[in-house]
């Protein structure tokens, strides 16, 4: 029998790496900032208002008066950015106000320029916000939607929000094509230097719930599995991605973040020089803060854990909820 066990035990130890905590910092691969995150911001017509939203505790509908104060705030916690989705007086079959300049986004972004000219300001590109059937798009009479036509209006939607001052672009309504006209509209008229931040890898997913209410865009019939992707492909996100990036999108984003990983995954492996963004959806959000209220998960670790794995997968940029209080625990 060997007496000498010492022959037989490991040589090679990992555990010497994460010894203390100055050891565990110098072998950290992947790093959360402020600067990571992108934070949504809903606005809507009226005097002060601060409406929370019910199903994402924290989170408000605010009106234009509330945003000075909010970009102010924003800019203090080292967040660059927000992306902007807002709720119109009225909705049609068109949704008008979505490219009128006097509409909700239109006169927010050039609030939020005015507080703070250097907070980037994306806003969010879509028709289901302002349409009365709630769609991505014009519906033909059998209610099916015209992805063509859908396109010249997200054109003019782009330029109007490009004119008021928006920083960034963002198409949310996967119609093919999008961000080439979208780019030939804004180059047409000398926006050349706005980026498009396309949400290329964008699924059906029911993790959009509490946004639906907190944005009232949730489809008056029917569902988004005509245009948003189907939950159980990924090849099918890379084709969207090199659609994407062949007609000149700047960011691509894949949407949901958590149950999607592998995706964030494969299209950075396929992209890494393209900067890539991950939406933490509202429905993420809400678990993380139903489990924390509950006191059956402890808050700050849950979220902080679930933002570091989203750019771990590879995400650059991540759009959340929760970037406010994320970027108040990271300084
Ligand atoms: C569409 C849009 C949606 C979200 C962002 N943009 C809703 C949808 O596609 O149904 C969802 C974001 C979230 O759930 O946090 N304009």
């Amino acid at each position: 029998m060997n007496s000498d066990h010492s022959a037989s035990y490991p040589t090679k130890r990992h555990r010497r790496l994460r010894r203390t905590p100055s050891l565990r910092r110098m072998v950290r691969e992947t790093h959360l900032s402020p600067a990571d995150f992108i934070y949504p911001l809903f606005v809507q017509h009226g005097q002060n208002v601060r409406r929370p939203i019910a199903s994402m505790p924290g989170q408000f509908r605010l009106s234009l008066d509330q945003l000075s104060a909010e970009a102010k705030e924003i800019m203090s916690l080292s967040i660059p950015a927000v992306i902007v989705f807002g709720i119109p007086a009225e909705k049609d079959a068109v949704g008008l106000e979505n490219f009128a300049d006097d509409g909700i986004v239109q006169r927010a972004i050039r609030l939020l320029k005015e507080a703070e000219p250097d907070l980037a300001v994306i806003t969010d590109v879509c028709l289901c916000e302002y349409t009365d059937h709630g769609h991505c798009g014009l519906l033909n009479p059998a209610g099916e939607i015209l992805n063509d036509e859908t396109l010249d209006i997200l054109a003019k939607v782009a330029i109007s929000h490009a004119r008021a001052g928006a920083d960034i672009v963002a198409p949310s309504g996967m119609m093919d094509g999008m961000v080439q006209a979208i780019r030939l509209g804004l180059d047409a008229h000398g926006f050349q230097q706005a980026p498009i931040m396309s949400y290329a890898v964008k699924y059906a997913s029911a993790f959009y719930g509490p946004f639906r209410e907190a944005a009232d865009g949730a489809p008056k019939s029917g569902d988004r599995r005509s245009h948003q992707m189907d939950t159980a492909n990924v090849q099918e996100a890379l084709r969207e991605a090199d659609a994407d990036v062949s007609q000149g999108a700047d960011f691509l984003m894949v949407k949901p973040a958590l149950a999607y990983l592998d995706v964030i995954a494969r299209v950075k492996d396929r992209y890494p020089h393209v900067p890539l963004a991950a939406y933490n959806v509202s429905g993420e959000y809400a678990m993380l803060k139903a489990a924390a209220a509950n006191g059956w998960l402890n808050e700050q670790e849950v979220v902080l854990e679930t933002l570091l794995s989203i750019k771990r997968a590879g995400a650059d940029l991540i759009l959340t909820y929760h970037a406010k209080e994320a970027a108040r625990w990271l300084t």
